[in-house]
């Protein structure tokens, strides 16, 4: 039987899952069913901020190198995620008073480091990661306090100076959150309209207890594309509230995870990623806002890496393909 990994190639596709570095480390199964199933990856966290700098003069790539090693051994392309975010900073960075030219020049230098240092290996940069609020507007942050809106921009020129991998924005909610995504579209469309080297947008697709349409999803992409910017599906998984879980939960999961793929590929959408590999392995089991309201099961594998059958749907949605 074809493995995932196989369908997708045969219909030039890219599916990825998220690596998470420890499991990555310790468990050979997990990196088994990785390469086995997967043409891409993208690092869960050693590529942030707090892992890769921890120090202001420090640099750590030892994680990340490994896992970029396993990407290029198993001829699967890497995901970088991410160069700039309000999250997962070090706690350096907030513990001394920068001022704002010189948090501008650890930004850029930042950026200068950790792109140059995997050019060539990182395909596409998620350059800013969730740069939008829930209310709609910029999120407060480090960057925003100290450039304004100006520091996307700088970002990506940043970037784009130093590799050619494709630079994206990567955002959660955009499908759903219909004032959030105009918000999105307009600060996108105007950093183009100014030259800004902006090749794609990462729709985060964490349908957790919110579960948007197919027309909702298409409608979305093709909003984007129409801006000229290639989409692709970032950080998939599907979670239902557990006291609301309707009776045959996997059934439904696994329906919706076809449509998802569908209103995706029927899109011209290319690379399609999971947000991790198991159930077990899922973030969504130890972000404490979710890991009680929500249920445990929102991959495409079971705990003991057993194919679940929302697999089995998503590989039948790519074979559809022509
Ligand atoms: O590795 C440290 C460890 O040294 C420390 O002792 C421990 C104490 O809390 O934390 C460990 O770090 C954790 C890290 O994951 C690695 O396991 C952080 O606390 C924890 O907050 C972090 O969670 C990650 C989260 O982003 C924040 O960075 C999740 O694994 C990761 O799945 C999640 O991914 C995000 C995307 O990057 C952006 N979009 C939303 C998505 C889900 O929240």
């Amino acid at each position: 039987m074809s493995s995932l990994r196989e369908i997708a190639e045969s219909r030039s596709i890219s599916v990825g899952t998220c690596v998470n570095y420890s499991t990555w480390k310790d468990d050979g199964d997990y990196r088994n069913l990785i390469s086995e199933e997967f043409n891409m990856l993208t690092p869960e966290n050693c590529l942030k901020w707090s892992f890769i700098h921890p120090e202001k003069e420090e640099f750590d790539f030892e994680k990340a190198d490994e896992l970029v090693e396993f990407a290029r051994e198993n001829e699967m392309g890497v995901t970088g995620h991410t160069l700039v975010w309000h999250m997962q900073n070090p706690e350096w960075l907030g513990e001394e008073n920068f001022e704002s030219e010189e948090v501008e020049r650890i930004m850029k230098n930042h950026i200068m480091e950790v792109v140059s240092h995997y050019s060539g290996e990182v395909e596409a940069w998620d350059v800013v990661n969730e740069a939008v609020n829930d209310e709609a507007e910029l999120r407060e942050s480090i960057w925003l306090k100290a450039m304004g809106e100006e520091y996307i921009e700088k970002a990506f020129r940043e970037a784009s100076k130093h590799c050619d991998a494709k630079l994206f924005y990567n955002d959660y909610g955009l499908i759903y959150d219909t004032e959030k995504r105009e918000k999105v579209h307009q600060l996108l469309s105007d950093l183009l309209d100014k030259g800004v080297p902006i090749d794609g947008i990462g729709l985060q697709s964490h349908f957790i207890g919110v579960h948007p349409t197919s027309e909702e999803i298409s409608n979305t992409i093709e909003k984007f594309q129409d801006l000229g910017l290639e989409v692709r599906m970032t950080e998939l998984d599907v979670a239902y509230e557990k006291g609301k879980a309707p009776e045959k939960l996997e059934e439904k999961q696994t329906e919706y995870y076809r449509k998802i793929f569908q209103a995706y590929l029927e899109n011209g959408v290319k690379h399609l990623c999971l947000w991790g590999l198991r159930d077990s392995d899922s973030w969504i089991n130890t972000f404490q806002d979710y890991d009680e309201k929500y249920s445990d099961r929102p991959l495409l594998f079971g705990e003991n890496g057993d194919r679940k059958k929302s697999y089995e749907e998503v590989k039948d949605s790519i074979k559809e393909l022509n």
